[in-house]
């Protein structure tokens, strides 16, 4: 099985967590907002991720490359790229990957795609298989910028 060296990158940094960030918005109940600008600058009316208590709730991520924000090739880099840039903003909010409660996966063909979402999840998660996050994956007939696969996940940042 071949990997694009940016999941080794990813690999190595597995279960490292950062320091902390200042939220950019607190509501009144303490819904926390953050648009960390390390990574990405987000494109609309939208934020990068939300903290209420300790949950952590990380937009859809695709796969763009944060440096240059263009796509990866379709197929598991396109993939691997949105895992890596969901894994990244968790570790930014402080979060592991072994902490995702649930996953939510986007794909808009599920025979082509699905196949590739589960070799990256099982690489992703090789350390605590097969003790995978709850997870649901559809299939959907557009995504933005015609793109093929987009996740969301959620996590839990434990005792602060
Ligand atoms: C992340 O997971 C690793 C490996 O299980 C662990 O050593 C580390 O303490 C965890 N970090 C956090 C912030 O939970
Ligand atoms: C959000 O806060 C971070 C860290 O303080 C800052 O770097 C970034 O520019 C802010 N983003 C927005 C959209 O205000
Ligand atoms: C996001 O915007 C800020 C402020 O304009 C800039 O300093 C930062 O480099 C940008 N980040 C990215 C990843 O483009
Ligand atoms: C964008 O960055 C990625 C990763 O660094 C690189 O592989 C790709 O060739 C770059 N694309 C463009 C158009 O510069």
């Amino acid at each position: 099985m071949k990997f694009s060296s940016s999941l080794i990158v990813l690999c190595v940094g597995f279960g490292l967590a950062s320091g902390k960030l200042t939220p950019n918005y607190t509501s009144p109940l303490g819904v926390e907002v953050y648009n960390p600008d390390q990574l990405f600058n987000v494109s609309g009316p939208w934020s990068l991720m939300t903290k209420a208590g300790n949950l952590l709730y990380i937009s859809g991520m695709r796969g763009f490359h944060p440096s240059n924000t263009t796509l990866a090739p379709v197929g598991l880099p396109r993939i691997e790229q949105a895992f890596s840039n969901m894994q990244q903003l968790a570790k930014l909010g402080g979060a592991n990957l072994t902490d995702c409660i649930r996953l939510t996966v986007f794909v808009t063909d599920m025979y082509r795609w699905r196949p590739l979402v589960n070799t990256v999840t099982q690489e992703l998660w090789k350390d605590v298989a097969p003790n995978y996050p709850a997870r649901t994956i559809v299939e959907v007939q557009r995504l933005n910028d015609d793109d093929i696969v987009e996740v969301e996940g959620t996590f839990y940042l434990g005792n602060q």
